[in-house]
């Protein structure tokens, strides 16, 4: 399982999409489409980013029923996507279902990942909302590890909450870890981040690297940055 970084593509249509993936004249990052360019674009974009030679993480988040979730899964790994994901509160049947549906005939599959809890919900409003009466870790941790006996490959987590998913689940148990930044960059709306030294020193599998890329002046060297911390 190698590292690698993975370019959040939060843009809103192809245009600016292959505007910005044109820039890479020398190399093929692994892209992450979320739902904002995949229900603007449609399947269509995961087939074209894919024809140019990209690896895809298709941020979908599904979280359904089961039966709906396995043929969903099905269809999107028809896509030939190289990595997606679910939500850990569909339960542990739920995730083996995703599992058979996203399995291909000839026994391979894309990576499937989960996520815990959002970053965005508190331990206050899991608590009092959503009435789990536990703290913020012990949920993450519990949630990893009901993926983990589903089969699942790994979790999508900070990178501040990989060490303790590692630590209960063990080191080969993936985590794919957003909320990174640049010692000398802007943090944004992002609260707990890391640099993507300190990502690798922590034991993340994957980065998830957006604005810190897609907003540089000069995305390709910020980019080439990111792999000279994280992965070399
Ligand atoms: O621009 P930035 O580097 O903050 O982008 C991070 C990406 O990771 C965005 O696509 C964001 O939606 C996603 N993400 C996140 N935190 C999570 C899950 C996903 O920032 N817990």
């Amino acid at each position: 399982m190698g590292k690698d970084v993975i370019i959040a593509c939060d843009f809103s249509s192809a245009e600016q999409t292959f505007a910005f993936l044109d820039k890479f004249t020398e190399e093929k990052p692994f892209v992450k489409i979320g739902m904002e360019l995949f229900y603007a674009e449609g399947p269509s974009i995961v087939r074209e980013i894919k024809r140019r030679g990209h690896k895809i993480f298709l941020d979908l988040k599904l979280h359904d029923i089961p039966n709906t979730v396995k043929k969903s899964m099905a269809v999107l790994s028809k896509l030939d996507v190289d990595m997606t994901n679910l939500h850990a509160a569909g339960t542990v049947e739920m995730m083996k279902y995703a599992l058979e549906g996203l399995t291909r005939e000839d026994g391979t599959r894309p990576i499937l990942i989960a996520v815990t809890q959002l970053t965005s919900t508190s331990e206050e409003r899991m608590q009092k909302e959503l009435l789990i009466n536990a703290s913020i870790n012990d949920t993450i941790v519990k949630y990893a590890e009901n993926a983990k006996t589903a089969g699942l490959d790994g979790v999508v987590c900070s990178p501040l909450e990989a060490g303790m998913v590692k630590e209960a689940c063990g080191a080969s148990f993936m985590t794919v870890t957003p909320g990174v930044r640049f010692a000398d960059g802007d943090v944004g709306d992002q609260v707990r981040v890391t640099t993507p030294a300190k990502a690798k020193e922590i034991g993340s599998d994957y980065i998830v690297v957006g604005r810190p890329i897609t907003a540089a002046d000069d995305p390709v060297a910020a980019y080439r940055r990111c792999v000279e911390e994280f992965v070399d």
